[in-house]
């Protein structure tokens, strides 16, 4: 029991530490305003299991360089990960399905989606991610899973098909020594078909591209 509170105090001061400010990118619209204006201001609530700041710049970068469209976060909680995405996608014309199985969670991420003025991008659903993401038609181009750990293979599998040549598949906390998914990375580079890096905060965001052809 001590272990584990232990364990839990040192999870929170590490992630504290990887939430420090990151700088705007070009805040050129009223959108881009207020979006930066909501995050900012609503840092300090981002207290349940969010991603990092770092972490949602990694997720913006990545969908704006690309150019993607098509995105999906596995895990919304209270929608950090989902704001920083709908915000690259609001710039490339794209649009983002977010889901999350915990009823109070989904509901304080549809007001945050609200007060950020993003919820015209984001189709949040209130459902189990175990059923939901097979169920989805996709195609998809970009994916960010931050759900259940212990499932993330299961979410890479379901998703593989509906992800799109040149599109990503990005998972969170990889590197962290006490949560990363056990047999994750290894998992995704025996198939051959993505180029993987590991990014973003000390607990790391794989970026796993898929190929346009098998690894020999
Ligand atoms: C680490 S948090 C996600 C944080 C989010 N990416 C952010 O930055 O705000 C993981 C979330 O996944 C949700 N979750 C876990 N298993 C799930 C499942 N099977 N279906 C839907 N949501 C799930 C949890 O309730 C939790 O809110």
């Amino acid at each position: 029991m001590r272990q584990t509170i232990l364990a839990c105090c040192i999870f929170i001061l590490v992630s504290a530490c990887s939430s420090e400010p990151v700088t705007s990118p070009n805040l050129e619209t009223d959108l881009d305003r207020r979006v930066w204006h909501f995050l900012n201001s609503n840092g300090g609530d981002w207290d349940l299991e969010n991603v990092p700041a770092t972490d949602g710049r990694l997720l913006y970068d990545l969908i704006v360089e690309n150019g993607y469209t098509n995105a999906l976060d596995i895990g919304t909680s209270t929608g950090h990960s989902s704001t920083w995405m709908a915000w690259a996608l609001s710039k490339t014309g794209g649009k983002l399905v977010t889901v999350e199985y915990d009823a109070i969670r989904h509901r304080k991420a549809l007001d945050n989606f609200e007060k950020a003025g993003l919820l015209h991008i984001i189709d949040a659903r209130l459902a189990d991610a175990h059923e939901l993401v097979p169920a989805l038609e996709g195609p998809f181009d970009f994916v960010f899973c931050d759900a259940d750990k212990d499932w993330y293979i299961n979410y890479l599998n379901a998703v593989i098909p509906k992800l799109q040549e040149g599109g990503c598949f990005a998972a969170h906390n990889v590197r962290s020594w006490l949560i990363a998914p056990e047999g994750f990375l290894e998992y995704v580079d025996s198939l051959g078909m993505f180029e993987t890096t590991v990014e973003g905060s000390p607990s790391g965001v794989s970026v796993s591209y898929k190929r346009s052809a098998l690894r020999p």
